[in-house]
């Protein structure tokens, strides 16, 4: 745990110091869940943002029947009218528990306070006491321990993640859990065991105790209370409640509210998608682990409208393509996996659902969730608008109102992936020769915030102008870099900790007979192939695209 922390650090290091990341107006101290990409930042959130659009809109992939899927984008404003997100449920339903301390003031997102650190779980003795999960409960800085209770049934997905970890499941009356109700007493707020107060936070999720303090100032900490995590402005002069909007928290309801718009002023039938990157935002209790848990974030969605007989098969079809865009762009290692929800994790208006989940060092997280979400939200404008949301197909001369299949991703935690997956240290060798350690960012090269860099061996004899006419030709086509500064190795560790997939040098030999040398990124082999500027244009894009 230690070592994936240390990981951690290391990559949140690299970021800021690279300028892939910084903190959001850092001069004034910064601001919580809130991140600024820097110039190779921008350059990686783009290129992820422009493999997806490429990839689903402008040239989609082939459907179940083999051929292309109908994909059109769109991109809405940010503030909608309120009624929206009266219609979507936001209003009454997003929110997130948390407790805030009576002292320090101090919030926190309660399913976090109390989520116990399943492998704490690994190590459960034959006999478990109190000291122990005092014990365990310090590892975790706080909070009970938990696993399951009489007449208190383990949710389907920590029983398994509980057996992947080949966990013991404990059952003694005193040991509580992230529990589901089985046959107990109806549905109770709270109850009491072993002279322990403990309340049901989140539905059936989240279990917290009486008692509990504090973790920043030992405070006494409020109830458990909803907490809705939409961002409130007003839009217009008066600041009153008939001019309040509030910051999208999703870029989907944008697409619901256009779907008529689009099936009106395009000549698409369905089945179809609709594809939108863009900013959301999102009040979150608790933001961490770096930009993974952000109050501002970017998202990329699709909503895929079909006929309900052909959901199953879409939905399938998608959870599958989404899966396998992650792999092919790099996340290809075990640390990637694809999760179908258990039926009682399910949303109530969902049919099926599943996850892309990466194993980050901070633990195994959501990249995306893809979902049959039925014709909910359809219905629910229609009922709210008032106007018709039906769709009319011409050949079977049928009615109805499409399904909508949901591949929702966000666009930071990809990039915050693909910046941990291609984290790697290695060795290569100095100017004299000796083996020196070597952080490098093994990027896809679709993904590479840089392609190419273009270095004259020297500052002299021709070799810098002939170098940055090079430059000049390549650019045009590709992000490249010149630098001329300090010696050749240390430009070289420069780009592989940028994660640039080749560097081309001028050198004497360059002058003589107009070849470079080709250094690849990741075997660190060098070749030296012709440096007439079409050539090498040509050289470098046939192997990024290797
Ligand atoms: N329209 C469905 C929807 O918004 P979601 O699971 O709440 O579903 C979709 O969000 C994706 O948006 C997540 O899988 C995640 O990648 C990203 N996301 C959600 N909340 C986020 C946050 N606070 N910070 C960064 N990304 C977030």
């Amino acid at each position: 745990m230690a070592g994936e922390q240390d990981l951690m650090e290391k990559i949140v290091s690299l970021a800021k110091r690279r300028g892939f990341i910084y903190p959001s107006s850092e001069i004034y101290g910064g601001i919580n869940g809130f991140w600024d990409y820097g110039p190779l930042g921008v350059e990686l959130k783009r290129n992820i943002k422009d493999a997806w659009w490429n990839d689903f809109v402008r040239c989609p992939p082939l459907g179940p029947d083999g051929r292309p899927i109908q994909m059109v984008g769109l991109d809405c404003s940010i503030i909608m009218n309120p009624k929206v997100w009266e219609a979507s449920g936001h209003v009454v339903n997003f929110n997130d528990p948390r407790v805030d301390c009576m002292q320090c003031k101090t919030r926190f997102r309660a399913d976090d306070f109390w989520r116990s650190e399943l492998v704490s779980v690994t190590e459960v003795p034959e006999v478990v006491t109190d000291e122990f999960l005092e014990s365990v409960a310090t590892k975790r800085g706080h909070g009970p321990v938990f696993l399951e209770c009489a007449g208190y049934e383990l949710q389907p997905i920590v029983r398994r993640e509980l057996d992947s970890k080949k966990a013991k499941v404990v059952t003694r009356p005193w040991v509580i859990a992230w529990g589901v109700q089985s046959g107990g007493p109806p549905s109770p707020r709270a109850f009491v065991i072993d002279g322990n107060r403990y309340y049901f936070v989140d539905s059936d999720k989240t279990v917290a105790r009486d008692g509990d303090k504090c973790p920043a100032c030992g405070g006494a900490l409020t109830e458990p209370r909803k907490f809705n995590m939409m961002f409130k402005s007003h839009a217009g002069a008066m600041e009153d409640s008939s001019s309040e909007v509030y910051l999208r928290p999703e870029t989907a309801q944008g697409i619901f509210c256009n779907y008529k718009n689009v099936l009106d002023t395009t000549r698409i039938k369905v089945p179809f998608g609709i594809a939108q990157i863009g900013k959301a935002f999102r009040n979150e209790i608790n933001p961490r682990n770096f930009t993974f848990r952000s109050r501002e974030f970017e998202q990329m969605e699709i909503e895929f409208f079909c006929h309900e007989s052909q959901a199953d098969q879409w939905y399938k079809w998608w959870r599958d393509t989404r899966y396998a865009w992650y792999t092919g762009l790099g996340l290809k290692s075990s640390k990637l996996r694809l999760r179908d929800h258990e039926k009682e994790e399910l949303a109530h208006y969902a049919r099926a659902c599943a996850d892309v989940e990466y194993e980050f060092p901070f633990g195994v997280a959501e990249l995306e969730g893809i979902a049959n979400r039925t014709d909910f939200d359809l219905k629910a404008h229609q009922t709210a608008s008032g106007r018709d949301m039906t769709y009319f197909d011409d050949e079977t001369k049928e009615r109805f109102l499409p399904y909508v299949i949901e591949p929702s991703g966000g666009c930071d935690r990809a990039a915050l992936a693909f910046l941990c997956e291609a984290y790697c240290e290695d060795e290569a060798p100095d100017e004299n020769g000796a083996m020196q350690k070597r952080t490098v960012l093994k990027f896809h090269p679709r993904l590479a915030p840089i392609k190419v860099a273009i270095f004259p061996l020297v500052k002299k004899d021709g070799m810098p102008e002939r170098a940055m006419e090079i430059y000049s030709a390549l650019r045009v086509n590709m992000t490249a870099v010149y630098d001329e500064k300090g010696a050749v190795g240390r430009r070289y560790r420069r780009q592989d900790e940028a994660g640039t997939p080749f560097c081309l040098t001028v050198d004497g030999q360059t002058m003589q007979d107009g070849t470079v040398t080709i250094r690849d990124r990741d075997s660190m082999k060098q070749e030296r192939i012709p440096g007439d500027p079409a050539a090498l244009l040509a050289y470098v894009q046939e192997h990024l695209r290797r």
